[in-house]
């Protein structure tokens, strides 16, 4: 494994070890997931984040769940573990690879012979883990075509190695146009409420001496205007069918500035982020979490207690604000439903 980043989710001794990313940069740590409420709780309370990371630890605690399930009744396991499926659907509702990634499971479930589920399911989880590796390192290439040389490109949240099976997204993008030489600068927000981008991000990237600057949420127009910034990049929690994008709150606001100022957007996904069942963003739940997320830091308290607070953790950003859309099967330039459906039956 070359960094820790690469150990954020590893199967080991018969059950899941999760990186911690609450405690990332100060501790690293690990979390063991023995059963598939362990997996719910990780996902829910931010131990795993990230949409692709989040469908690879479900497709893991399928596994945990059905081993539960076949041990309890042979004869029934198939039916008992829905609840379970269930359950890890309602742990964040805005990523749709937790969907995906169940989706794929339940499939392997229902083709699967009778007897010990486990080494099947085992081995589903490795696969869909290993190719999201392969689609970031395709994507990431892919998006690296679009950089001209001495690009500076600005990053949101985390949509590295970090949030997904390895690699990164958004981060892959930036990974393979880095080592190509061909970015000069990249500066990384700190993503307000739970600073994805000053403890993951910046953390992830200097564990491969990837230099990186921090800035405010508040300077990206500040930036934009005064240090000639040539791409926006970043992930996706879901893209619509129409190219609208879910991704991590203030990504809209990245966008709306960016063409104020002719600065490229970019949008790093798999296509296991795309939601070919929905027509728009307009679709898409936006998960809204505890107040205390924006009143404490750290859990001190930075603000009254009476204070109203509105917490979504994601926002939309319309298709018209991207410049590309960039999957493992190819680029989109200004994505709309066609190019989409084009690409999604490729
Ligand atoms: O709340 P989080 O940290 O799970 O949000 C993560 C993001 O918004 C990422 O940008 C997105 O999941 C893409 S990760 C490759």
């Amino acid at each position: 494994m070359s960094s820790l980043a690469d150990q954020a989710i590893v199967w080991q001794d018969n059950h899941l070890v999760l990186l911690d990313q609450r405690e990332l940069p100060s501790d690293v740590c690990f979390i063991d997931c023995h059963e598939v409420a362990d997996v719910i709780h990780a996902i829910r309370d931010m131990v795993v984040r990230g949409a692709p990371a989040i469908g690879v630890t479900a497709a893991f605690g399928v596994v945990l769940a059905a081993r539960v399930r076949y041990q309890q009744s042979p004869g029934s396991w198939r039916q008992d573990i829905e609840q379970d499926l269930q359950d890890m659907l309602l742990a964040r509702p805005t990523a749709v690879n937790l969907r995906w990634a169940i989706e794929k499971m339940r499939n392997e479930i229902s083709n699967l012979p009778d007897g010990d589920p486990e080494p099947s399911l085992l081995s589903k989880a490795q696969t869909i883990h290993q190719e999201d590796i392969l689609a970031n390192k395709t994507l990431g290439d892919f998006g690296a075509t679009l950089l001209t040389n001495e690009s500076t490109v600005l990053t949101h949240c985390n949509a590295g190695a970090l949030a997904t099976g390895g690699y990164g997204t958004a981060l892959g993008v930036i990974r393979s146009a880095y080592a190509q030489e061909k970015i000069t600068a990249i500066y990384a927000d700190e993503t307000r409420p739970w600073f994805q981008g000053t403890r993951l991000t910046a953390w992830e990237l200097l564990q491969d001496n990837i230099p990186v600057t921090l800035i405010c949420d508040s300077a990206a127009a500040s930036l934009m205007r005064q240090k000639k910034l040539a791409w926006v990049i970043v992930g996706a929690d879901r893209v619509a069918s129409n190219g609208d994008v879910a991704n991590k709150i203030g990504t809209y606001s990245l966008a709306v500035m960016a063409r104020q100022h002719n600065v490229k957007f970019m949008v790093a996904a798999p296509t296991s982020t795309i939601d070919m069942q929905i027509k728009s963003g307009d679709d898409i739940e936006i998960e809204e979490r505890a107040d205390y997320e924006i009143t404490s830091l750290r859990d001190q308290p930075i603000g009254p207690d009476d204070a109203g607070v509105w917490n979504p953790v994601f926002d939309i950003t319309p298709a018209e604000f991207v410049t590309a859309l960039v999957t493992e099967k190819g680029v989109i330039k200004a994505p709309n439903s066609s190019k989409i459906e084009a690409i999604m039956k490729y």
